[in-house]
């Protein structure tokens, strides 16, 4: 496998693998693979890494592309170009850039330091109706429809069905990305959503795909499955216990993007009927100096997945032979990489100390397969916990009510 698992704290629980929820959950989602019954899953055996990457060769002769959406249409493209590109800077060029929220201010931020002629635009929306979204773009098509045929740097990603984006799509006559309507939003990173902004950059999307694909192979064994989800029964048991908080935690900056994808998959998925954890997102080694403390000594309602790596390629070695040596001893002729290391192994001590439980998932390297494996291993278990808990994880309907009430409220002029 690309990655491992290692669990602290769960004992007492193993047997509980035996239980009937645990395998009803399990034949649930066997029987499911074997109808072929999720679209996400099938779409990884579709031919399709071309056509993405002949639309990516397309969007690369800009200077920057501006990629539109919210939820399930941005957050799976945004962690895997981050997994390339630069955690401080966007220095590549073309630029990527993610807009997901409808603030004016940063939006014309953004807009006012970019060369309108020389971007592009991908407005991505499965339904074709999220507001958010279309504002977005009304807001953007202001601007850049002041600037010379602005209508080939358009692109969009919809259904293939009559709603507000696809008319306007017809209309305008925009370069049309079908959204394969048996995908939802959260589930859409191996698909264009996700892939087209990351082919735009150096990640190798057909490795990617066949990441999630290995992984999918490897639970084909029961036994591998067992092994590796044990621990989202875990999860659930431990919830009857108080334990309500899902705390992800990578030790690696260009895995942050991951933990908010994973926070909406695991949100949107399960927070139904009163079930579900709640995730928290946090960073190491940044959150050591912020949640930490409460983490350790707080309410003990958390459950906590840290993700780390096994090697990198290059280590620069510290020189720490000047200043206060006794102090920095320790450090001296070490690299960041293992100094990161030694923080990440005290953080799950710390956390085994105290009883608390963990699990720690170590890839092997970061990169597009290990991604992929892990994004379906997060896929898996998220689906899989939804079954032992009987809720739906494809659909999100309590937030519908918010949606009704916004569009409710912009009508009777209520600002
Ligand atoms: O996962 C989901 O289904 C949601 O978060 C959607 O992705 C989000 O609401 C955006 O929807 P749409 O792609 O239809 O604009």
């Amino acid at each position: 496998m690309l990655f491992t698992q290692k669990l602290s704290n769960l004992s007492g629980l193993e047997k509980k693998i035996k239980s009937n929820q645990f395998k009803q959950a399990r034949n649930k989602f066997y029987l499911k693979i074997k109808s072929n019954s999720y679209g996400f899953i099938n779409d990884l055996y579709e031919k399709k890494i071309e056509y993405v990457y002949s639309i990516a060769d397309k969007l690369k002769n800009n200077e920057n592309i501006i990629f539109l959406g919210t939820g399930g249409s941005s957050l799976g493209g945004k962690t895997l170009v981050s997994i390339k590109t630069n955690f401080f800077l966007n220095e590549k060029k073309p630029q990527i850039f993610f807009l997901e929220n409808v603030d004016q201010v940063s939006i014309s931020g953004l807009l006012d330091q970019l060369n309108m002629e020389k971007t592009s635009v991908v407005v991505i929306s499965k339904s074709g109706e999220t507001i958010e979204t279309l504002a977005q773009f009304f807001f953007i098509k202001k601007i850049i429809s002041k600037t010379n045929n602005y209508k080939k740097r358009i692109y969009v990603i919809t259904e293939n069905k009559q709603s507000t984006l696809k008319k306007i799509q017809e209309e305008e006559d925009y370069l049309f990305i079908e959204h394969n309507k048996h995908i939802g939003g959260r589930y859409s990173v191996f698909s264009v959503v996700g892939l087209l902004p990351a082919a735009v950059t150096s990640f190798n999307i057909r490795k990617f795909v066949e990441g999630g694909k290995k992984f999918l192979k490897f639970i084909e064994n029961e036994n591998n499955f067992d092994s590796f989800f044990f621990s989202s029964l875990a999860m659930i048991l431990l919830q009857k216990k108080g334990v309500n908080i899902s705390v992800i935690m990578p030790y690696v900056d260009n895995l942050n993007n991951l933990s908010f994808w994973y926070k909406q998959l695991w949100a949107e998925s399960i927070g139904k009927k009163r079930m579900g954890t709640t995730p928290v997102n946090s960073l190491g080694t940044v959150d050591q100096h912020s949640q930490l403390q409460l983490f350790l000594d707080g309410p003990r309602d958390k459950f906590y997945t840290i993700i780390g790596r096994k090697k990198i390629n290059k280590q620069t070695i510290l020189d720490c032979s000047f200043g206060n040596k006794n102090k920095i001893e320790v450090l001296h002729k070490k690299s960041l990489e293992i100094l990161l290391r030694a923080e990440m192994d005290a953080t799950i001590q710390t956390l085994q100390n105290k009883k608390l439980p963990v699990r720690l998932f170590e890839l092997e390297s970061v990169n597009e397969e290990s991604v992929g494996s892990l994004m379906m291993y997060f896929f898996v278990e998220t689906i899989f916990s939804c079954y032992l808990v009987n809720v739906n994880p494809f659909d999100q309907p309590a937030v519908e009510e918010g949606k009704i009430l916004t569009k409710k409220k912009l009508k009777v002029n209520e600002y």
